[in-house]
């Protein structure tokens, strides 16, 4: 009988004990997606920011596959010979036979190995895969789904390859392929077909019907069981989609999702309950100074500043001092983000914060892409006119400074009324009158395609918020992703998220949800929600949330109206704290960030492998399941109030000196917590090798 090798979770400790323990030398890790190199939403996040750990983990036995994009490749892959000698024979045989295969190194951290197909080369095959599709397993693709069509030609193309490479391999591989998302999905299907020597992950990061169902205004958590599935992916004309998701689910050695959520989700509409959950996680940067992070606050808000400076200019009737930046960013699926949501809790905080005299001016910004034609000219004059009025500025600073420095040599006081002369006046007031405007500061600062249905702009005509001088809560749309290279807010995303207070997440339909994780790492606020993979996440790792920053939105046992209410006095609350409140509660969210790490998280990937190997080699590897965190939380801050909203500057008997020492406190307390619970240790070595035969 041959030896098997045991695979059991059992403790934590260093990964450098890895290779004595566990034998990685004939095992190949292919990972699948279609969003490898080619940046679509989160989940081009979750392999990008996994990839270091995975490359430490697996070395040059670790292969990502996606897409060939030529733009893409560009810019972020550096094309060179496949270093494998059976991937190297794999590659040149297929390009032999009529497909474009690249292999290069992607120019992220970890620099992982990626191969990268033109899916449009092999086109020519697109007719014989779909019938070979239809003979066998029954699933018939419209000639007018291009993404179907992609996912055909991706599916026969990525099994092909992972077919060839087993055939090229001197000795039988140990290989897994990991699978993301349905569109990837069919190359694991065929996998099992062909009966390759494979161990299949498929990892559904969101359900087609439910992000369709969700979309479509219904019920959706209270009646998950309810829904006839067949029968609603055809009204949504997504049927052959939606079999070729389920066929992957169904056909995978092991089945994840990215939340417990989606895994109930998953069990209804997908009729396989997932074997792990795989939460999200992030390559987190930790800085050697705890402040650091506050000073790129500081550093971001002020750019920002300046962007608004030229965005309201002739209207800058407000405090930019006492104004807090909250953000909303991510794929345009408006009620799916929960964009409708945030928009009336806006219109409802304008009202709350005119009523109470407040002096804090609100500026939310959407981040979501929309179509397009480019920025629009009132936006970009705002900030030429801004630039204008710098440069005007800076003329007179030189020559006042010149009038100042002659009446110093002749050592003289300067006469301070002539210090300014009739030109310097001339020059002002001509600056002045250009900032004058005829119009309200833009809300959109693109010129949309479809303006009159976009559903933010209809919304917002509806609720009325036009940035007029008595709101108190402005709103600029921004229907394109952040890029350092844009001629009017030149930031890429991370800046932005470090210069604003509160990221606002309130989503409906959230498997995952990036964006108020990414926050939590950056040390910034937000909002999320009980149906969001985050939200429920944090919710139970967490004792306390809120007081860490972490504001959760019921969506779940709430009517829409009462969850707006909530999240209008989240929003309410955060405007009347102080500054000193605000970059304590930023210190408390930032110490979250470990629980986010994939140092931490990766685990559950390690165990979905470990799984999978076990189930399709069981002659080698066999497996025992134990929950890699049960029984983990997160302590209630111990010598704090829950939230900073209620505590600490209301009450007169609350020095500063004394906030300090309780956030010291505080600290231990928590890092303490941290060292008990072992969650900073990495986890790759919990499998330990037994010969247990
Ligand atoms: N994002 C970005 N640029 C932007 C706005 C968002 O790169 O201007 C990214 C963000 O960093 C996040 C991803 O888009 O990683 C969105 O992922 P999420 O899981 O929140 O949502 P999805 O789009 O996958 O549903
Ligand atoms: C950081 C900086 C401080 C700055 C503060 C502003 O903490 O280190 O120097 O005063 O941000 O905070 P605010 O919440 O008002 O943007
Ligand atoms: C999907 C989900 C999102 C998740 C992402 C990464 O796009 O919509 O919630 O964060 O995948 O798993």
């Amino acid at each position: 009988m041959p030896l098997a090798r045991s695979l059991s979770v059992t403790s934590l400790s260093g990964l450098e004990d890895w290779e004595e323990d566990f034998d990685l030398e004939d095992a190949v890790l292919f990972e699948i997606a279609w969003e490898v190199a080619n940046k679509v939403g989160g989940i081009y996040t979750v392999i990008q920011t996994k990839a270091r750990l995975t490359c430490e983990e697996w070395g040059d036995n670790y292969f990502l596959v996606g897409p060939y994009m030529e733009s893409s490749v560009r810019t972020q892959v550096e094309l060179i010979e496949p270093c494998n000698p059976a991937l190297r024979r794999t590659i040149d045989k297929m390009n032999a036979s009529g497909c474009k295969v690249y292999f290069g190194r992607w120019l992220i951290e970890g620099s992982p190995y990626v191969v990268l197909i033109d899916v449009g080369f092999t086109a020519w095959s697109l007719d014989r895969w779909k019938s070979e599709l239809w003979e066998n397993f029954s699933i018939g693709v419209p000639w007018f789904d291009r993404e179907a069509n992609d996912a055909v030609l991706f599916g026969f193309l990525t099994a092909w390859l992972l077919g060839e490479f087993a055939a090229q391999c001197d000795s039988p591989p140990h290989i897994v392929a990991h699978f993301h998302e349905w569109l990837a999905g069919l190359g694991l299907v065929l996998c099992r077909q062909r009966q390759l020597p494979v161990a299949t992950i498929f990892t559904t990061h969101a359900t087609l019907l439910g992000r369709y169902l969700c979309a479509g205004n219904v019920d959706f958590y209270n009646n998950l069981a309810e829904f006839n599935v067949d029968k609603e992916a055809g009204d949504r004309q997504i049927y052959h989609r939606y079999c070729l998701e389920r066929a992957a689910a169904r056909c995978a050695h092991v089945f994840t999702t990215v939340s417990k959520i989606t895994a109930i989700e998953a069990e209804h509409l997908l009729k396989r309950k997932p074997d792990v959950v795989t939460p999200n996680g992030l390559n987190v940067k930790k800085f050697s100074a705890m402040h650091e992070f506050q000073n790129l606050h500081a550093q971001s808000k002020a750019r920002i500043q300046e962007f608004i400076r030229g965005h309201f200019y002739g209207n800058l009737d407000f405090n930019l001092d006492k104004s807090v930046f909250f953000f909303i960013a991510g794929r345009y699926e408006f009620s799916n983000k929960g964009a409708d949501l945030f928009l009336e809790a806006l219109a409802r905080l304008n009202y709350l914060l005119r009523v109470n005299h407040s002096e804090v001016t609100v500026i939310a910004f959407f981040i979501m892409p929309a179509r397009t034609n480019n920025f629009n000219v009132e936006t970009l004059k705002g900030q030429a006119v801004r630039k204008q009025l710098w440069d005007t500025a800076q003329t007179v600073k030189e020559r006042f400074g010149k009038k100042l420095y002659e009446s110093l040599l002749i050592g003289q006081l300067p006469d301070v009324s002539k210090m300014l002369d009739k030109e310097d006046f001339t020059i002002i007031k001509r600056a002045i009158f250009a900032t004058q405007r005829q119009c309200q500061p833009p809300i959109c600062t693109h010129n949309m395609l479809e303006d009159s249905s976009d559903p933010i702009l209809t919304c917002i005509r509806r609720i009325g918020l036009f940035n007029s001088s008595s709101d108190r809560v402005k709103v600029i749309f921004h229907p394109e992703f952040l890029s350092s290279t844009s001629p009017l807010l030149p930031m890429d995303y991370e800046e932005f998220v470090r210069g604003c207070h509160l990221g606002v997440f309130p989503s409906y339909y959230e498997p995952w949800g990036y964006t108020p994780a990414e926050c939590t790492v950056m040390g910034i606020p937000s909002v999320s929600t009980n149906l969001s993979g985050f939200g429920c996440f944090m919710e139970e790792h967490i004792a306390d949330p809120s007081a860490y920053g972490i504001y959760i939105l019921d969506r779940r046992y709430r009517g829409v109206d009462e969850s707006c209410n909530q999240l209008t006095s989240f929003l309410f609350q955060f405007c009347q704290q102080s500054r000193r409140q605000r970059i304590i509660q930023r210190n408390r969210t930032e110490r979250l960030s470990d629980l986010l790490d994939w140092r931490y998280l990766g685990r559950y990937y390690i165990s979905a492998r470990h799984m999978a190997l076990a189930k399709a080699f069981p002659d080698t590897y066999c497996y025992e399941l134990q929950d890699p965190t049960s029984g983990f939380r997160y302590p209630r801050p111990a010598s704090v109030p829950p939230s900073p909203a209620h505590s600490l500057h209301s009450s007169p008997h609350h020095s500063e000196a004394e906030d300090d020492d309780e956030e010291e406190r505080y600290d231990e307390d928590l890092e303490a917590e941290k060292d008990r619970l072992n969650i900073r240790q990495p986890y790759s070595s919990t499998y330990r090798l037994q010969n247990s035969l």
